[in-house]
């Protein structure tokens, strides 16, 4: 078959990618390289445009014919989504209807799109279903709820299938290293923690060690790309018999604290990671665990690196040799 990869030189974009390749099917990646890159594309034709000009959008899809679209194209850092509301509303929920859009008038109508766990802000419950009530705390995510209750208008209203996953922590990379996480700042913990250990990134701070979990630190689900991966197929193969509205947790199902990841990632890189203590940060819950259950009895996707250290061990490996690789500028 034939997709549309929206964000696909993106970090879990490019994964979804290199999982359709190896399952023989084809993909054009659409992408505005505004924090993409050249180097994760892996040979397959780009169409560069972004998604918030309409007309250039209609202009370099028209005439082409997909069997689905899966839609990773955001912008989602949660800090600069709190300062740049209006540029984050643009570029999330404009770009998504300017996509959907093009989509219902060229007749593709299948789309898997990457949701979040922001969605649900502050966790009321020990672990979140997709019942939770979603009441996100930062702009990022009411911009992905947004996209969500668009495609749910749609699926709604024209005969269209979505399927949107929210992820918890995606963390690690192709298992052969190829590609893998490249955020420009880089946000997240296991490859800032890595980074900090390879002497390539600067200083690591744990935001507060006061929270009240067993070692004060905060807790969160990680997911391995290649997992989500996999469950990206799932539901597009998912949609090739089902339409309509659904929306499915990703996540182990297992919380770990700040404290034990760093503590994983020293044991992984065999040396001590330095690190400091700062104050939490705004808007960090104590706890973010997935109940996937949904997802495993839907799509029959079961996470199969769940273990800490092989995530670790996975990001280490891309860490190694991403200063040669991420040389392109792109
Ligand atoms: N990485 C995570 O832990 C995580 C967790 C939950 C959800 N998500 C979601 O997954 C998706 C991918 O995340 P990622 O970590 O791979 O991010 P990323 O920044 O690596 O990838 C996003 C891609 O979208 C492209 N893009 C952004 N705006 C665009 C526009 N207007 N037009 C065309 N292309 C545009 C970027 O150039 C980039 O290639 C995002 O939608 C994000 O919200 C990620």
């Amino acid at each position: 078959m034939h997709f549309l990869v929206t964000g696909g030189a993106g970090y879990v974009g490019s994964h979804i990618v290199r999982t359709l390749l190896r399952q023989g099917h084809t993909t054009v990646i659409l992408d505005d390289f505004s924090t993409g890159h050249r180097w994760a594309t892996q040979g397959q034709e780009v169409v560069e445009v972004d998604l918030k000009d309409l007309p250039a959008l209609r202009a370099a899809l028209a005439g082409r014919e997909f069997h689905g679209i899966f839609h990773f194209a955001a912008k989602s850092l949660v800090g600069e989504s709190d300062e740049e509301a209006l540029l984050y509303y643009q570029n999330n929920v404009d770009g998504t209807s300017n996509l959907l859009r093009v989509a219902l008038e060229n007749g593709w109508h299948r789309c898997v799109f990457s949701s979040t766990a922001a969605v649900y802000g502050n966790p009321v419950t020990a672990t979140i279903d997709e019942d939770h009530p979603k009441a996100p705390i930062n702009v990022y995510g009411e911009t992905k709820l947004a996209m969500e209750n668009l495609l749910e208008g749609v699926c709604n209203s024209k005969s269209f299938g979505a399927v949107c996953l929210r992820y918890f922590n995606a963390a690690g990379a192709a298992d052969d290293a190829s590609i893998g996480e490249a955020h420009t700042p880089e946000t997240h913990l296991i490859p800032r923690a890595l980074k900090a250990a390879a002497g390539n990134g600067g200083d690591l701070t744990i935001f507060g060690d006061d929270y009240p979990t067993a070692d004060g630190t905060c807790i969160r689900d990680y997911i391995h790309v290649e997992d989500l991966a996999d469950a990206h197929s799932k539901a597009m193969d998912y949609l090739q018999q089902h339409s309509g509205f659904v929306a499915l947790n990703l996540g182990t199902g297992s919380g770990f604290s700040v404290k034990s990841v760093v503590n994983a990632c020293e044991k992984v890189v065999n040396r001590a990671i330095p690190h400091t203590v700062g104050p939490r940060r705004s808007g960090d819950p104590d706890s973010l665990i997935a109940d996937a259950s949904k997802a495993k009895k839907l799509l029959g996707w079961r996470p199969k690196r769940t273990d800490l250290h092989t995530i670790v061990a996975s990001a280490w490996a891309w860490e190694q040799v991403r200063p040669v690789i991420d040389t392109d500028g792109g």
